[in-house]
């Protein structure tokens, strides 16, 4: 197999950025194929995705993001029975599959003895995290490469997840060989990650599948205590994972000099006008359009070079919870 023009030192690499169509999959297939890196979109964010059963591929995503070793990546299969091979899945897991996949949901499970993903991308755990996504263009991917293909989102490790292929092509460009440009991700917030390693599910990240719709599902669900350093239970959790340059004040009621303004709502905010740069995650005070401006607008309030970022109160429920996380990590001190 030709493996040697895919594995380059990250820097040395030519990424090409082409439009979703049937050539530019094929090229991708090849490339994965080949042991190569490929940027694909998915229905959350797009995710820099690789041959999951090929160690020195794998190895070239944690290389290009520059992610710790310790930190697992999720395997992403065109439908359940594919998930089905790759782990075990109880009766809660089970439910949760057949209601919510595909979509934006990832299932940690035990690994099936015939699981085929290596364990540089389990990260040499006992479980595996597994999403069947709903995006056409991930779906058709995922069917002709006919192998489970690992994908964390397309960015470097620390920085907010891409929603934009040109975002991607800003973190990861020289590092990786394909970017697919299919517009921008509808959801805009990483998958919701459910770990059904006993009967009960515990919730390891909030996202468009809510508390709410998986407690339909399956009951009550079971909280993380903490998150260790050490130890991590989903270790693209520690704090401050998700992170713009500049601090962010969360529940701001004004604008202070020198801010950046991330609004919420229809409200008018007292120091609004002067601020360096504004944007408003929703108008309408809708949820769902929030969370797909969230990580855009980010950038957008990170690139004005403001010291600060003021963000409006969001509400804590539904989809609330997700996009509340992913500001707790961004304001986290690092
Ligand atoms: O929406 C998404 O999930 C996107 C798209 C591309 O699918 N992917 C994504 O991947 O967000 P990533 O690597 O950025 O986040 C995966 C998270 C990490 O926090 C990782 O620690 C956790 O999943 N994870 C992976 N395997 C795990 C396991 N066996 N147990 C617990 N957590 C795990
Ligand atoms: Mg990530």
């Amino acid at each position: 197999m030709q493996t040697q023009s895919f594995v380059q030192s990250p820097s040395a690499i030519q990424t090409r950025l082409a439009p979703a169509n049937a050539e530019t999959l094929a090229l991708a297939s090849d490339i994965l194929a080949k042991g190569g890196a490929v940027a694909f979109p998915t229905e959350t964010v797009y995710g820099l995705g690789a041959d999951a059963t090929n160690p020195a591929a794998v190895a070239r995503i944690f290389a290009a993001k520059g992610r710790p070793h310790f930190n697992p990546l999720i395997s992403h299969v065109p439908n359940q029975e594919a998930a089905f091979a790759l782990g075990i899945f109880n009766s809660a897991a089970k439910r949760l599959a057949e209601a919510f996949w595909p979509g934006p949901l990832t299932l940690v499970v035990p690994i099936s003895p015939v699981c085929s993903v290596c364990e540089l991308a389990r990260a040499g755990l006992a479980s595996i995290a597994i999403r069947v996504p709903a995006h056409p263009v991930a779906e058709t991917l995922l069917k002709a490469f006919g192998k489970p293909i690992v994908a964390p989102s397309a960015n470097r490790s620390g920085h907010v997840s891409p929603s934009l292929a040109s975002h991607v092509m800003g973190d990861l460009a020289g590092r990786i060989d394909l970017v697919i440009d299919a517009g921008a991700t509808g959801l805009g917030l990483e998958s919701t990650i459910l770990a059904c390693l006993s009967e009960t599910p515990t919730l390891l990240r909030p996202g468009s599948i809510t508390r709410e719709m998986a407690a339909a599902i399956v009951g009550q669900l079971d909280e993380v205590l903490s998150q260790s350093e050490a130890a991590p239970l989903a270790p693209g959790q520690l704090a401050s994972h998700y992170a713009p340059r500049a601090h962010l004040r969360l529940n701001a009621v004004d604008i202070r000099p020198g801010e950046a303004a991330l609004l919420f709502g229809p409200a008018h905010m007292p120091g609004q006008d002067q601020a360096v740069q504004s944007a408003n995650l929703s108008f309408a005070g809708n949820l769902l359009e929030a969370a797909a401006n969230l990580y855009a607008m980010l950038r957008l309030m990170d690139a004005s070079g403001a010291q600060g970022i003021a963000v409006a109160p969001i509400p804590v429920e539904g989809l609330g919870e997700a996009i509340l996380d992913r500001l707790r990590r961004a304001a986290a001190p690092r």
